[in-house]
């Protein structure tokens, strides 16, 4: 089975009013002693075989020139060169992503970028507290296409404060105009502890999920294959990283938060960058939880990933006995469906995912 590595960048230059993710605002002084720390805990894992590469944050675009080819030089050093791993992703924020940082990941060999929009709109974008404007936006990716970038992706995220279908229809429209290799849709979660959640924000599901079907109808007649509940590529574009993810295969995270997943074994490293700095520095092991997940747990861990691929899963003999009469209750229920021998979440459970999900996860509703 293939692995992946996870390289997380968690600096921003706003926090967004919708963010939980492990990213911290107004610390880019700290940036080269990160690199220097992810260097250490690189070669902790050095030559661990990974077959594709995500560099994730935050905003690994918010990293100088001479910054992205110092991380480079940690990633060729420790796992090989760049170009070697089967896909290689650099997550970017519109308003960071220059050409002249375009010119640099292409010559350090990466070969997909990421850029996350959410809206078209610069009002709704101001409502989400993001630090670019539509145009931004637009110029990045010209650029990065001008660049050499032949497999881009483009987050959008539905459900927003305010928006109304049209609005967003009108977002998504753009975007197709633009005809990126690969689109993210996620539906607007509003997280513990964030600006959104402290103002009470709360989304309009129904109008969310009219979005989403929106979203389905309109990528599949441009070409899109929805392989995952979220995610929409062109034929042959799937995101080979995330599809790992999806498959249970093992991971190696470095950085601040970052998980691993290796021999069933989940540890995340501490989210303190401080501590994670600290720790690196010092010797120390980052890692501030892990779990060794087993028997049902582990079993039903798989199956929820899996389930989150619109093609479906081929129940094996062992899923069937721990997880048989919950998959058999969402299949009456309509939010799992069985198509030629293999089940997988029906138009209706796309939307319920997580209704699905709660089956797979302790405690289990036979405990
Ligand atoms: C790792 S995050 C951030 C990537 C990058 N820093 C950016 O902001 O574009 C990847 C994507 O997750 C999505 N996302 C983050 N928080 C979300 C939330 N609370 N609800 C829905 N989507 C969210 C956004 O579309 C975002 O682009
Ligand atoms: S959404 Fe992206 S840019 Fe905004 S705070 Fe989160 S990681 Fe940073």
């Amino acid at each position: 089975m293939k692995r992946g590595l996870y390289i997380h960048i968690p600096f921003c230059k706003q926090k967004c009013n919708y963010c939980d993710f492990a990213s911290f605002a107004g610390q880019e002084r700290m940036i080269d002693v990160y690199l220097q720390a992810l260097g250490h805990e690189a070669a902790l894992n050095k030559e661990i075989a990974c077959q594709t590469l995500y560099v994730g944050g935050g905003t690994p675009s918010l990293l100088a020139v001479h910054q992205m080819e110092r991380l480079a030089k940690i990633i060729c050093k420790n796992f090989g060169p760049i170009p070697n791993f089967e896909e290689s992703t650099f997550e970017a924020n519109p308003e960071s992503l220059t050409p002249a940082k375009i010119a640099a990941l292409r010559n350090a060999g990466f070969n997909r970028i990421s850029i996350g929009l959410q809206s078209f709109h610069n009002d709704e974008l101001k409502t989400l507290g993001r630090v670019h404007t539509a145009e931004q936006f637009w110029q990045a990716y010209q650029a990065a296409i001008a660049g050499g970038f032949t497999n881009i992706n483009v987050d959008l995220i539905a459900g927003l404060p305010g928006q109304t279908l049209g609005k967003f229809v009108n977002s998504l429209k753009k975007l197709l105009n633009l005809g990126p290799q690969h689109i993210s849709v996620y539906g607007l979660q509003i997280e513990e502890g964030t600006p959104f959640f402290t103002q009470g924000l709360e989304c309009d599901q129904v109008l969310m999920r009219r979005m989403l079907e929106e979203t389905d109808k309109l990528l599949s007649i441009a070409g899109y294959h929805h392989y995952e509940i979220s995610n929409y590529a062109l034929p042959g574009y799937e995101a080979k990283h995330n599809i790992l993810y999806w498959q249970n295969a093992e991971y190696v995270g470095l950085g601040c938060a970052a998980v691993s997943y290796r021999g069933g074994v989940r540890r995340q490293n501490t989210p303190v960058l401080k501590d994670y700095i600290f720790d690196m520095e010092n010797g120390k092991t980052p890692v501030s939880f892990s779990e060794q997940l087993t028997g049902k747990a582990q079993v039903g861990e798989s199956l929820m990933l899996a389930f989150r691929q619109l093609d479906g899963v081929c129940l094996s003999n062992e899923q069937r006995k721990l997880f048989g009469p919950e998959i058999e209750r969402h299949v009456q229920n309509g939010l799992l469906t069985c198509v030629n021998k293999k089940v997988k979440l029906s138009a209706e459970g796309l939307y319920l995912a997580n209704e699905v999900f709660r089956s797979f996860v302790a405690p289990f509703e036979d405990a």
